[in-house]
C-alpha cells in the first residue's frame, strides 16, 4: 500500500477527475452512436478497478458510488435501468477487488514476515554452531589465566603499578567470561522449564531488580497494569531474564529523571508486557536490526540482549516485538499465550 499522504491524495483526484471527465464525454456523444455508449462507461472500471486496488474496498466502493452518481445523472431516460444495473455491477466489482486486493497484500506481509524470520533463523543458527565452539574452548584458558592472576595478586613483593595490572586482568577475565556465559547461553539456549506462574509478583520482583542498576540518575519504573491477568503458563526465571533486559535497555536509553513504563495486560488469547520509555529511540533504519545478534550501539554492549529474549520468548510459544513510540523512545511487547501450547 503507498504510505506517502501527498501521493495518495494526488491519486484520488486524479481517479475523481477521470470519473468526471468520462462522464462529460458521454453527455456529449449523441444517443444514436451505440457504440460509444457502449465504450464509455466500461471506462468508469478503470477508475473503479485502480481506486480498489490501492485504496483497499473502501476506495473501490466510493469510487464506484462516484461513477454510478455521475452514470445516473446523465440523465438518458431510455438507458436509466441500464445505467442503475451498471451501477450495481460498478459498486460489485469496487467492493470485490477492493477486498480481494487487500486479502493479497495481508498475505504478501505475511510471507515477508516468515521468510525475514527464516532468514534470521538461519543465520542464528550458522552463527550459533559455529562460535559456541570457540566460545567453549575460550572459557578453559581463560579460567586459567583468572586463577594465575588471583595467585600473582597474593604476592606480596608486588609494587602498586604491578598490582594495579594483576586487577585489570582479573576484572577483564571476568568481563569475557560473563560475555562467554551470555553468548553460550544465547548460541545453546536450555529448553524452557514452563509452570503455571503469577505475573505480578514476577513483575515486581523484575522492577526491583531493575531499580537496582538505576543507581542515582533518578529514573523511576513505573508498574501499571490493566484489568485481572490470569496465571501464566511459562518459565517464569527465563521471562524475568527477558523483562529485564528490557528494563536495562530502557533505562539506559533513557534520559536522568525520566519514568520507565512497565504495564501489563491481557487479552483474551494473550497476556501482553509492555517496557515504554522516553529514551533516545532506535534510528528507523536501525530497528529491523535489533533483534540480529552483536547489534549494538553501546560502546561495552554485547547486543545479545534482544536476540536471547527474542528467542526466549519465541521458545515459550510467544512474540517480542519493538515499536518507536509516536513521541519519544521505544515500546517493547511481549506477547505470550493463555494456552497452554506443548513445549
Ligand atoms: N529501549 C531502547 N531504546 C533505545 N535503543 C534501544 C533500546 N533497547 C535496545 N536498543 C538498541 O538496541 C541495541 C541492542 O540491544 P541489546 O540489548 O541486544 O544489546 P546491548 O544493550 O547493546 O548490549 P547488552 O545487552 O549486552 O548490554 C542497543 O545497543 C541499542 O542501540
Ligand atoms: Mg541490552
Amino acid at each position: 500500500m503507498v504510505t506517502d499522504t501527498r501521493y495518495v491524495w494526488v491519486q484520488r483526484s486524479a481517479v475523481v477527475l477521470a470519473a468526471f471527465s468520462i462522464a462529460a464525454l458521454q453527455a456529449t456523444v449523441p444517443l444514436e452512436r451505440v457504440n460509444w455508449h457502449f465504450v464509455l462507461p466500461r471506462l468508469f472500471y478503470v477508475a473503479i478497478l485502480f481506486s480498489a486496488v490501492h485504496d483497499g474496498w473502501r476506495g473501490g466502493l466510493i469510487t464506484a458510488g462516484l461513477c454510478s452518481g455521475l452514470i445516473l445523472s446523465l440523465k438518458q431516460t431510455d438507458t436509466t435501468l441500464h445505467h442503475a444495473m451498471e451501477s450495481v455491477v460498478f459498486c460489485f466489482v469496487g467492493t470485490g477487488t477492493g477486498i480481494l486486493t487487500e486479502r493479497l497484500n495481508a498475505a504478501y506481509q505475511k510471507i515477508q514476515e516468515t521468510s525475514e524470520a527464516m532468514k534470521r533463523a538461519e543465520r542464528l543458527s550458522a552463527i550459533g554452531q559455529l562460535s559456541a565452539g570457540l566460545a567453549h574452548e575460550i572459557r578453559n584458558p581463560l579460567a586459567s589465566i583468572a586463577g594465575a592472576a588471583q595467585i600473582l595478586g597474593r604476592a606480596p613483593a608486588l609494587d602498586e603499578k604491578q598490582s594495579r595490572c594483576v586487577t585489570i586482568i582479573g576484572q577483564e577475565c571476568t568481563r569475557l567470561d560473563r560475555l562467554l556465559t551470555t553468548f553460550l547461553n544465547f548460541a545453546r539456549p536450555r529448553p524452557p522449564k514452563m509452570g503455571q506462574a503469577a505475573l505480578e509478583p514476577l513483575l515486581e520482583n523484575v522492577a526491583a531488580l531493575a531499580e537496582y542498576r538505576i543507581g542515582r540518575r533518578g529514573i523511576t519504573i513505573e508498574r501499571r497494569q490493566q484489568g485481572k491477568i490470569p496465571s501464566l503458563y511459562c518459565d517464569p526465571e527465563q521471562l524475568e531474564q527477558v523483562l529485564l533486559n528490557l528494563l536495562i535497555n530502557a533505562v539506559e536509553a533513557s534520559p536522568d529523571g525520566a519514568a520507565v513504563i512497565l504495564e501489563a495486560g491481557a487479552d483474551r488469547r494473550n497476556v501482553w508486557i509492555r517496557v515504554r520509555d522516553e529514551g533516545s529511540g532506535v534510528a528507523p533504519g536501525d530497528i529491523d536490526k535489533l533483534f540480529d545478534p552483536f547489534f549494538t550501539t553501546k560502546e561495552n554492549g554485547t547486543g545479545l540482549g534482544l536476540p536471547v529474549a527474542h528467542q526466549i520468548v519465541g521458545q515459550m510459544h510467544g512474540w517480542l516485538d519493538a515499536r518507536r513510540n509516536p513521541g519519544k523512545g521505544m515500546t517493547f511487547s511481549v506477547h505470550l499465550p493463555l494456552q497452554r501450547k506443548g513445549v
